[in-house]
């Protein structure tokens, strides 16, 4: 079985989520697991009939009217037809062989992904002239979200001067756990959870057990984030520790948002999974309620899919709702910087990548020969005066190739960093190798790090305002030379300041999906851009 999962972008802190498969053992031939009988458009106005018309069919393949209920988990009659049911493998080639189904296919598993920024995309609401004026911020549309769901108090929700719901909404606000009407209003609309698909995968996974709210409730973060980048109410005056400061909004600032779960955590594996049952079923239920954007920050690991293979829940549940006049968004990935790992790449969908901004965090770092540097970080303590500075070469053990990276300070005694301020080298892009690093030089009584990396890597404030600098190679080859031309060598560190505009130049997004597309590598992504028509619906 494949995974899909979530991945996380928080506010410059970055999480990647490996794109590792999870294999399971192979099963006893009799097994039932969760098929998707795909039938393609439907042929029925009523969904109450098409409905039944799935039931039957199940009906006459198990031969009992209570198996087939027993089996079925989800029907889907809005957007096109077809159901999810639990099925062996002689059951689903049965089923594949009949006339009418297009195909039939065993559930899928995604993960999850995420993007920001409007006034650098000159989507700015004190610009009059522009698209987001033009739509009156957005008001009259609906975005779905297909994600993990939301977390209604949080203020990016809040409907101050929003008007009524648009009238073409059919959609609610579906209670559970800790959850229920009442949370929903003007600017979140309407919520719901679809869990059916992963609970007949997963006997085990007990819902009592699970941190996961059984409802449209948010545990994981990743929708309430992606709901706020799309269409959260703007909330001014905020920044970290004073660093960043301004106005978090989403992009279609008076757009409703209508939430539809169908991504789960799974405690013991840490991990957010969501299978296509219950996406597709997300994605027929958005369509039906009347949403006019569906944004899935959801991906599939490599090898993907073609658009065109039916195991590619997304693209077949997204090719419906374009052709009913719903434009479908969704992420890259976040398997960058690598080439060839942008999915979501089907011609009907608008795929995403991230930036970043052209904004930085200056911090000085003056050397004891008063030669002055600027940094990278986000420290927001006070001043550290001139300390000393060390590049620990030598640990005192057989470890020494490891000596000067980042990763080799765990090795080196407390006695070499106590009160001091470490330099380090790393060759990793990964966020936790920064973190650990300075968990080290804590620990032993250090008082900072300058930690020399590649430039491209994302920037994450250290916690507890400890100084942590990020420097290129070449700044930290000039500081390293320093060192090791002064007895003494010391360093003063400064706050942070931050920069907005010019000299900083913008590039995608370190971690962010790069083309070629590696289904069709002669296209970076192709866009046919389906209109939505401008009559009232
Ligand atoms: C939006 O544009 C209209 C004219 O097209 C103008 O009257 C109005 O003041 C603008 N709104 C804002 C917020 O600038
Ligand atoms: C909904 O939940 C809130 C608190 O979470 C509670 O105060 C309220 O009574 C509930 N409303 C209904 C209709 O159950
Ligand atoms: C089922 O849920 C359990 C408990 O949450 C988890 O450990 C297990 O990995 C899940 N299995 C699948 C197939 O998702
Ligand atoms: C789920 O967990 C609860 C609480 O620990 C327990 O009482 C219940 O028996 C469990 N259910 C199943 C099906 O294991
Ligand atoms: C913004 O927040 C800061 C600190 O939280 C506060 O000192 C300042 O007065 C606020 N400014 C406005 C315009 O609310
Ligand atoms: C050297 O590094 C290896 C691998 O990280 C580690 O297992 C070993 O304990 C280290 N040796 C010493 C003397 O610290
Ligand atoms: C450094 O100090 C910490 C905390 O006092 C201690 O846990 C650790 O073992 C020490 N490390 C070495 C290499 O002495």
């Amino acid at each position: 079985m494949n995974n899909y999962r979530i991945q996380n972008f928080v506010v410059l802190t970055l999480l990647i989520i490996l794109n590792d498969q999870i294999t399971f053992v192979a099963q006893a031939g009799a097994e039932s697991k969760v098929h998707i009988v795909y039938l393609g458009e439907k042929q029925h106005d009523d969904p109450e009939f098409v409905t039944k018309s799935h039931h039957q069919m199940l009906w006459s393949l198990l031969g009992s009217k209570e198996d087939a209920h027993d089996s079925m988990v989800y029907s889907y009659r809005h957007g096109f037809s077809g159901f999810a049911a639990k099925l062996t493998k002689s059951q689903a080639k049965k089923i594949a062989n009949l006339p009418e189904v297009v195909h039939v296919t065993p559930d899928t598993f995604y993960e999850l992904a995420t993007t920001r920024t409007w006034d650098y995309l000159g989507l700015s609401a004190a610009n009059p002239k522009n698209l987001l004026n033009d739509t009156n911020m957005g008001e009259e549309v609906i975005i779905g979200i297909v994600d993990t769901g939301v977390w209604p108090e949080s203020e990016v929700f809040n409907d101050n001067g929003i008007g009524p719901v648009p009238s073409h909404w059919k959609g609610s606000c579906e209670s559970g756990e800790m959850f229920n009407s009442s949370h929903c209003n003007k600017k979140l609309i309407g919520a719901k959870y679809f869990i059916n698909g992963f609970l007949a995968e997963n006997e085990s996974f007990n819902s009592t057990e699970s941190l996961d709210f059984i409802s449209p409730r948010d545990v994981n973060g990743h929708g309430t984030h992606v709901s706020t980048i799309a269409g959260g109410s703007p909330l001014p005056n905020i920044s970290y520790k004073g660093l960043a400061g301004g106005t978090v909004r989403g992009g279609a600032l008076r757009a409703r948002i209508a939430m539809y779960k169908a991504c789960w955590y799974l405690d013991d594996l840490e991990i957010t999974t969501c299978s296509s049952a219950d996406l597709l079923k997300a994605m027929d239920e958005a369509i039906h309620d009347g949403v006019d954007v569906l944004s899935l920050s959801i991906g599939y690991g490599i090898p993907f899919l073609p658009e065109t293979d039916v195991r590619n829940g997304i693209a077949t549940g997204a090719f419906h709702a374009v052709v009913k006049g719903i434009t479908v968004v969704c992420s890259g990935g976040n398997s960058g910087p690598a080439a060839q790992t942008v999915g979501n790449t089907a011609p009907w969908i608008l795929t995403v990548a991230a930036t970043s901004l052209d904004r930085s965090f200056p911090t000085p770092i003056t050397l004891g020969n008063n030669k002055a540097i600027l940094g990278q970080a986000m420290y927001t303590g006070p001043e550290l005066g001139f300390t000393s500075l060390v590049y620990p070469e030598n640990p005192g053990n057989s470890n020494e190739s490891f000596s000067g990276t980042c990763e080799s300070l765990f090795f080196n005694s407390n006695l070499t960093m106590a009160g001091k301020v470490v330099l380090c080298f790393t060759t990793s892009t990964r966020y936790s190798t920064v973190s650990r690093a300075v968990s080290y030089v804590k620990r032993a009584g250090g008082l900072g790090v300058i930690i020399a990396r590649n430039p491209g890597d994302n920037l994450a404030p250290c916690l507890d305002d400890f100084p942590c600098v990020a420097v290129d190679y070449e700044l930290g080859t000039n500081i390293l030379f320093y060192i090791r031309s002064t007895e003494s060598p010391v360093v003063k560190i400064q706050p942070s300041r931050t920069l907005v505009g010019q000299p900083v130049g913008t590039k995608v997004a370190d971690f962010s999906s790069r083309g070629p597309n590696s289904i069709a590598p002669a296209i970076l992504k192709l866009c046919l851009g389906y209109p939505k028509q401008a009559t009232p619906r």
